[in-house]
This record gives C-alpha cells, sequence and structure tokens, in this order.
C-alpha cells in the first residue's frame, strides 16, 4: 500500500483496486510502504480486513524501531512483518534484534543491493561461493536464510529465478557466516527513511500523483 493510498478510506479503495487486477479471494500479506501519512488510518483498515480473513497478516515496511514500537503500543494487531533494506553491506543486526523480541518478522528488500557497491564481484563474497560451488547471489541467499530473514529476491530472468532457489541444498559454515558480516557499513545505500528531506519528498511527490 503506497503512500498516496494512506488513510483508512483510500487504503480499503486501495486494497479493492488490487484484489481487482490480481483477481484473488484474499491476500497472504498486505504492507504499508512507508511510515508516512495517515499510517494508523490505513492500520485500522488493514486490521478490519484482516480479521474479515481477506488478508492473512498485514505488516510494515521501512519502518525503523522508534516506529515500529509506535505502532506496537497504539494499536490492536502487532505488524507480522517489517520489510527493510538489508544486504551484506547494510545488515540490520540490532533491528532485526528489536524485531524478534517483538514477535515480528524481518523481510529483507533489495538482498542484491540492487546489485550496488559490485556486489556480485565482492571479493569475500566471490571466495565463499567458489568453495561451496554457488554463486554469489546464492550465498547471499543462503546467508540471510541462515540469519532466519526472509528474501524475496527480484529478477526478470527465469534462469536466475531458478538459481535463486537453489539455496535449500548447502549449509554456510559459521567462518563464512563471520567473513560475510565483516561487511556491514551499518547505513542505507539508498536513503535514510527519518531523514526530514526525504520525508518531505516524497511527501511532495505523493501529492503530485
Ligand atoms: N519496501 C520497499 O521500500 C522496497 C524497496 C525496493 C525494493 N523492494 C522490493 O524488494 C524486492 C527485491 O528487489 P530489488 O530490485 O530491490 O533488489 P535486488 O533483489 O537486490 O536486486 C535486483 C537486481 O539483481 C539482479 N539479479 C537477480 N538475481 C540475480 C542473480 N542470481 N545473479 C545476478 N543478478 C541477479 C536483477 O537483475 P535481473 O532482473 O536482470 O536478473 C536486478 O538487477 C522486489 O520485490 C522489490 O519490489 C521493496
Amino acid at each position: 500500500m503506497i503512500l498516496a493510498d494512506t488513510g483508512y478510506e483510500k487504503t480499503k479503495r486501495a486494497f479493492d483496486r488490487s484484489m481487482k487486477r490480481l483477481q484473488l479471494d484474499y491476500l497472504d500479506l498486505y504492507l504499508i510502504h512507508q511510515p508516512y501519512g495517515d499510517v494508523f488510518g490505513s492500520w485500522r483498515a488493514m486490521e478490519e480486513l484482516y480479521r474479515e480473513g481477506r488478508i492473512k497478516a498485514i505488516g510494515v515496511s521501512n519502518f525503523h524501531p522508534d516506529r515500529v514500537m509506535d505502532f506496537i503500543v497504539h494499536n490492536e494487531v502487532v505488524p507480522a512483518v517489517d520489510q527493510i533494506e538489508t544486504h551484506p553491506f547494510h545488515q540490520q543486526v540490532e533491528t532485526q534484534q528489536f524485531l524478534t523480541e517483538n514477535n515480528i518478522q524481518i523481510e529483507s528488500w533489495g538482498p542484491f543491493a540492487e546489485g550496488k557497491n559490485n556486489i556480485f564481484g565482492n571479493d569475500v563474497l566471490v571466495s565463499i561461493a567458489e568453495k561451496h560451488g554457488k554463486t554469489v547471489a546464492q550465498v547471499i541467499l543462503r546467508w540471510m536464510t541462515q540469519r532466519d530473514i526472509i528474501v524475496i529476491p527480484k529478477s526478470v530472468r527465469k534462469d536466475r529465478m531458478a538459481e535463486n532457489f537453489e539455496i535449500f541444498n548447502f549449509e554456510l559454515a559459521q567462518e563464512d557466516m563471520n567473513a560475510i558480516s565483516q561487511l556491514d557499513n551499518g547505513t542505507s545505500l539508498f536513503f535514510d527513511h527519518r531523514d526530514p528531506a526525504m520525508v518531505k519528498l516524497l511527501s511532495e511527490a505523493k501529492r503530485n500523483t
């Protein structure tokens, strides 16, 4: 559910519109894209749809722990998922711990950092991939899966989609996990959702849609 659709009524309308397009009776998961606008109104609509069984789980995206806690204490249903930027250069260790303590599943967006920082040519990842006879993409997805992070890699190529599923027939050793943990820069490769300038920019973009 995007920023232009925040608020109770708009969320209900956006949901109906999506269901018509998808030609489905229910959704497995529905998320609020960003923590801006009338997200409490949206959540009330989503809680209703959840209770009616039209959505099996509801969650959020790009919510930092402070916003997540605000949501937990001021709503009835706790988000099932928080989908946030997570990849080898931004590992989200503390945020994952916070979410786990609050029974919220972390889900990675941008697991390959959308190709930034030459991720597929990274020396550490390449050497681990060679050791296991796997690709760098598979090592990244396996690393996150072993950390109990849900991954949703994106590819337009069928062969890569198949490759991205082939991660359940090998295991990374603790030394591999430790080596990858050293790649963390602890910061976004895109933008910070708490940056006031970005909040303004995104909200102005919403008004023009
Ligand atoms: N909640 C949010 O704010 C948010 C923000 C961004 C993205 N997302 C979601 O996150 C998901 C992940 O997508 P993403 O675009 O962010 O980034 P991503 O999965 O990190 O990277 C996608 C890029 O990796 C390439 N790729 C995929 N599999 C590969 C492989 N096995 N080997 C080499 N290259 C490979 C793709 O190219 P090809 O397509 O050419 O294979 C594409 O250029 C999407 O569902 C997206 O909608 C959510």
